[in-house]
């Protein structure tokens, strides 16, 4: 029998975190493990509060664990210096935030060059590339307004061009659909679908949303600070969870 080889984009190990301390103290992830291969969109689940965005967080390189090795396309986050984890971020990891994050006294196409600027990309080409892909997630005419003149699925859909516009190689990403109706949803899990199936890439999503179940390789369950399961998705035949 053939066996298929499966090259790591994400491997976490042992990762644990806690908050707080003394009495209040709270373990949030009790000894997780958690991988995410090259060319996949792996999915997240679980109860809200069972710690899907502290392992995010983690996975990213915006939060530290106190236990554990996280190692992102063959480079260990555990470990390296703050300086050179921003920049590692910076180059190659593209956030959606469970609250979209945007920056309120900027435009929304100055909002999605932002991680572009980042990189030394000059402002004229930054605001180009950033229109095309406000034009992509349903927003092309929308670029001059502030993420307040927006609703909640507009700007939903602007961090999501933010998080793609300088191409990561990794792409991590709360409730991307949270706010989204059927048809934007599909619109952004479209997207994600082509960015995850370039090799070299892979995208995180955690999510409650069964309607775009489908669009993953894989999804694990959490539950109370652990990965309980790790399903194979076939041919779009999603599995059914229980949530709250
Ligand atoms: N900075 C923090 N300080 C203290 N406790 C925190 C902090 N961040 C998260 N927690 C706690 O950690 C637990 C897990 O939170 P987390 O945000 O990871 O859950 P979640 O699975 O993403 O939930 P949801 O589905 O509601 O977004 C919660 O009990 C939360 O209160
Ligand atoms: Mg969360």
């Amino acid at each position: 029998m053939k066996t298929t080889e499966h090259k790591i984009a994400v491997h976490a190990q042992g990762i644990v975190k806690s908050f707080g301390d003394g009495g209040s103290r709270l373990t949030v992830l009790k000894n997780v493990d958690f991988d995410a291969r090259d060319g996949e969109i792996m999915m997240l689940v679980g109860p809200s509060g069972c710690g899907k965005t502290t392992l995010l967080s983690v996975l990213a390189g915006t939060l530290r664990s106190e236990e554990g090795s996280i190692e992102v396309f063959g480079e260990r986050l555990d470990g390296m210096r703050a300086a050179k984890v921003t920049k590692f971020r910076a180059l190659n990891i593209g956030f959606i935030f469970q609250s979209f994050n945007l920056i309120p006294t900027l435009n929304c196409a100055e909002n999605v060059s932002v991680p572009l600027l980042i990189q030394g990309v000059k402002s004229r080409v930054a605001e180009d590339r950033a229109r095309e892909l406000l034009d992509r997630v349903g927003l092309g005419d929308r670029w001059k307004n502030r993420p307040t003149q927006l609703s909640g699925g507009q700007q939903q859909r602007v961090a999501i061009a933010r998080a793609l516009v300088h191409e990561p190689r990794l792409v991590i990403c709360d409730e991307p659909t949270a706010s989204l109706d059927a048809k934007n949803g599909e619109l952004v899990m479209e997207l994600f679908d082509k960015v995850a199936r370039v090799p070299g890439r892979c995208v995180i999503i955690v999510t409650h949303d069964n309607r775009i179940f489908s669009f993953a390789d894989r999804i694990a369950q959490m539950d109370d600070g652990r990965i309980v399961e790790v399903h194979d998705v076939e041919n779009g035949s999603a599995p059914s969870f229980q949530h709250h």
